[in-house]
């Protein structure tokens, strides 16, 4: 059964909440077999799915495509929708966004950065939000971890409360220190989900390319449960052979019927 935003908040010092990224259809239906209870369609599907070299090649477009992707394959599975860059840029542009990604398909979405007023406004027409803070990609320079001086440290601190009190319901945590984590985790009221943030998050968040092995580059914080990359190299260089050979399609003929 779908769970909502308010029963999200209701786990917090209950249950660690798996979040994973989805942008297809099969895979959103496997994990919502697995059990998964929220996933992500995230801008990361600019990169692990489209090629491009940043986030900021997605369009809403792009992401009103993938939502509905998912939402099919996964129709009880809480799913969010992610708001490619600048389409949260102010709150009149980020409402009507939102609106986009509700219809494909999304039960909430998620925005990048301290977008306080961008927040109160969704909030305020009932669209739930995550906020998302620490290593924000669509902003940042660099990969880097973010949070190691005290001035960003506080920096963060501040931009976790704020998006809270804005109305968030949900706070993805980037690649920073664990212990600033902990203390983040500690200090909300809302769950806080990680992403190379260490073990004490209210819950854990992975792209599921990475958690596959489906590409080519896998952020060290990212765990690797099969190596499906291997898998496609393997696949089509067995059917290749077969097919130069003439052993396929005659090795499933037995089973298919002779093609009368
Ligand atoms: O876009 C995304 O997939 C994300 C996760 C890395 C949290 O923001």
């Amino acid at each position: 059964m779908k769970i909502t935003a308010q029963a999200f908040v209701e786990m917090k010092g209950e249950k660690s909440i798996a979040m994973l990224t989805a942008y297809t259809c099969p895979v959103a239906r496997s994990l919502e077999q697995a059990g998964i209870p929220i996933l992500l369609v995230g801008d990361t599907v600019g990169m692990v799915e489209m090629g491009f070299d940043s986030t900021r090649h997605v369009t809403i477009e792009h992401m009103e495509y993938h939502v509905g992707a998912v939402r099919r394959g996964a129709p009880d599975t809480h799913v969010i929708g992610d708001l490619p860059y600048m389409t949260d840029s102010h709150p009149e542009i980020a409402l009507a966004s939102a609106r986009r990604l509700m219809a494909a398909g999304a039960d909430s979405v998620k925005l990048e950065g301290p977008k306080l007023d961008v927040i109160a406004e969704l909030t305020r027409h009932g669209i739930p939000v995550i906020g998302h803070t620490g290593l924000t990609p669509q902003t940042a320079k660099s990969f880097a971890r973010v949070g190691r001086t005290d001035a960003d440290a506080q920096r963060i601190k501040d931009e976790a409360l704020a998006i809270q009190n804005a109305g968030a319901f949900m706070l993805v945590l980037e690649h920073i220190p664990y212990d600033l984590a902990r203390q983040i985790t500690a200090m909300l009221e809302i769950p806080v989900i990680g992403i190379g943030a260490g073990p004490d998050c209210d819950g854990q968040v992975l792209v599921i390319n990475d958690a596959l092995g489906l590409g080519d580059y896998w952020p060290p914080f990212s765990k690797q449960y099969a190596h499906v990359t291997k898998t496609v190299l393997e696949v089509a260089k067995d059917f290749a052979k077969e097919v130069e050979s003439r052993e396929f399609p005659n090795n499933i003929i037995q089973l298919t019927g002779s093609g009368h």
